[in-house]
């Protein structure tokens, strides 16, 4: 079957039992990356006001992209005195200032991307597939999608979206095991979200 064929069979799919689905569904392993989790519904009709996607164990230094009508918040745990891991990341729609009459959120027949950046783990048994367990909260319900399937077992009515992980993008280095990231090169790769971060801020 071509990939465009499969694509429009997952996007009924995801229309028909309304999933939420990580768009790309794939990312190479111990890298930094970035995935749009989907929301193209909302809770039988009642329009989306927020996400709540938690950060599986592994994943570091995530972050949630402002988006236009949304505010961006996470919640993190102390992994010890000088470093928190984010442990969810949530957005909430904001009333629109200039009409208190519109809707709040993301009403049918619109979707929206909620981008996630973040480092994935290294590539493991455990790890080939990591799930986002995500509370989709609506006007007047929640809806989590927090199952995780099991091999074998049909799937689950409600299933955490998933990411694959593929080998990591090795450009000369050697094997699978490969060299830590060092502080400078990662402070070159987050200190222009951070510069986007107070931008919006301001
Ligand atoms: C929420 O609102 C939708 C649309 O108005 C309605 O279909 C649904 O039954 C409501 N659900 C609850 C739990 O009130
Ligand atoms: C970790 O988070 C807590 C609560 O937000 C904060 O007070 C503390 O300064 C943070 N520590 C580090 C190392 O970022
Ligand atoms: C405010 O939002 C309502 C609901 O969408 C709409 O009918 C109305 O025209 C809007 N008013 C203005 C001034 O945009
Ligand atoms: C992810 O991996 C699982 C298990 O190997 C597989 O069933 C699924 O088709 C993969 N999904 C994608 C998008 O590659």
């Amino acid at each position: 079957m071509s990939s465009i064929a499969i694509l429009g069979l997952a996007l009924l799919a995801s229309t028909a039992q309304a999933h939420v689905t990580a768009n790309p569904p794939k990312l190479p392993a111990d890298s930094y990356g970035s995935t749009a989790f989907r929301i193209g519904h909302g809770c039988s009709g009642s329009p989306t006001v927020g996400l709540t996607i938690q950060i599986p164990e592994g994943v570091t230094s995530a972050k949630g992209r402002q988006l236009a009508g949304w505010t961006v918040s996470t919640t993190s745990r102390a992994v010890d005195a000088t470093t928190n891991v984010t442990t969810a990341v949530t957005w909430t729609a904001q009333q629109d200032s200039t009409n208190a009459t519109a809707p709040l959120g993301l009403v049918e027949g619109v979707y929206q991307d909620f981008d996630l950046y973040f480092k994935t783990p290294a590539l493991s048994d455990a790890t080939k597939t990591i799930y986002f367990p995500t509370t989709q909260i609506c006007a007047n319900m929640s809806q989590p999608w927090t199952d995780i399937p099991v091999a074998g077992q049909p799937e689950p009515a409600h299933p955490a979206p998933a990411l694959n992980l593929t080998a990591k993008d090795t450009a000369g280095a050697s094997g699978a095991s490969a060299a830590p990231q060092t502080v400078a090169s990662t402070l070159a790769l987050i200190a222009p979200l951070v510069l986007t971060t107070s931008v919006f801020a301001l």
